[in-house]
């Protein structure tokens, strides 16, 4: 049975918090509000508490986890040897924070984290409640997105409740999450810093603040830099067929409107991804705006939400109209890429 717990703020809620990291102390799985997406948590010292992450999941064992922690010094149990210059100007710069950096792994952490790689990935989660359960617990927090595998990153608890309800011990509940977005992916182990997924942290933010070029995985060859294994696997799919449109908005609305009309003669219904500035021109049976285009944050907040929102309305089509992939619209590019299978439509 899944205690459902609701921790929307730290103040008033000690003792909850409290409960929640002897929890985590005792093996359980417990579900965090972070500020990217919610993060299915467990110790991250124990093989058989981070086994049942991956069971309730239903995760491939091949794909690694981020450790979550609440001070630098947790820094020393989960790496090897000194923290470089990179990695310490990106920690300054940006824990707590969207910013997931990979290291060399500490022998003693269980290679259920690491999926047997010689690296592994850290974060410290700005939200307070997360922040405050880790503190509590003093140890490292294994948590992945807290989406049954394959299904769009959870921000919102209903979210978390709709998927995991039943498969985990307890679900804190809180606020929606802040980003929408999981964090950015940096790979700090080698000479070059090189982003695996691109998220909440931008590559010009990343640039700025080191003064190199940063590389990104889909630029760098396998003879360079392994990707971030999970890229490999089918991610954020709803359940229809969707369909990234890329080419201007003017033309991906004429597109998708022609492309209205066909499914509609075969009694189809069909979900459109849109923008705030297009919403009355777009004929789908269901259109969701992600957002106004000039503003990329509520486009992210508001990606994983709009997916769901169309497996809820059952069509049996999803088009969404891409944007520009400067800063945070390469993220979001990549997770609408990525929900749809990699089937865009240059238009
Ligand atoms: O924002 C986030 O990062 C959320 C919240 C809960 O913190 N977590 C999250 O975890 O997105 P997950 O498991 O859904 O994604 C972790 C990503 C995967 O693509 C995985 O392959 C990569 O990080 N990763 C983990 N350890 C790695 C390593 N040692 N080397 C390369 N990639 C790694
Ligand atoms: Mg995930």
């Amino acid at each position: 049975m899944t205690k459902i717990v609701h921790i929307p703020q730290v103040e008033g809620f000690e003792q909850e918090i409290k409960c929640m990291a002897q929890a985590i102390l005792r093996d359980e799985t417990v579900i965090l509000p972070t500020e990217t997406v919610y993060g299915l948590g467990a110790h991250g010292l124990h093989s058989h508490a981070i086994r049942k992450i991956y069971e309730a999941k239903g995760r491939p064992q091949d794909n690694p986890l981020i450790l979550h922690i609440s001070k630098r010094s947790m820094l020393k149990v989960c790496i090897e040897g000194e923290v470089s210059e990179v990695a310490q100007k990106c920690m300054d710069a940006f824990w707590p924070g969207p910013l997931t950096l990979i290291f060399k792994k500490h022998a003693q952490i269980p290679q259920e984290i690491t999926a047997g790689l010689p690296t592994v990935a850290v974060r410290m989660p700005a939200h307070p409640v997360a922040l405050k359960i880790i503190e509590e617990a003093n140890v490292p927090v294994a948590a992945p997105s807290a989406n049954r595998s394959g299904k769009p990153s959870p921000t919102q608890s209903q979210h978390v409740i709709d998927d995991m309800d039943g498969r985990v011990d307890y679900i804190v509940t809180s606020n929606d999450s802040e980003v929408g977005l999981e964090s950015t992916v940096l790979d700090v182990s080698g000479k070059i810093p090189v982003i695996l997924r691109p998220g909440g942290i931008t590559k010009e933010q990343l640039e700025e603040l080191l003064s190199v070029e940063v590389l990104q995985s889909d630029s760098v060859t396998e003879h360079h830099a392994p990707m971030a294994p999970g890229m490999k696997y089918t991610h954020y799919a709803p359940d229809a067929p969707m369909y990234l449109v890329l080419g201007s908005v003017e033309q991906s609305i004429d597109y998708i409107n022609a492309q209205v009309l066909i499914h509609h003669s075969r009694q189809e219904r069909v979900a459109v991804i849109g923008y705030d500035e297009y919403q009355t021109r777009i004929n789908g049976d269901f259109v969701v705006s992600l957002g106004s285009l000039k503003n990329q944050s509520e486009i992210a907040h508001n990606v994983f939400n709009a997916l769901r929102l169309c497996n809820q309305k059952q069509v049996d089509v999803i088009y969404a109209i891409g944007l520009d992939e400067k800063q945070l619209g390469s993220a979001i590019m990549n997770r609408l890429r990525k929900a749809a299978g990699h089937q865009c439509i240059e238009v």
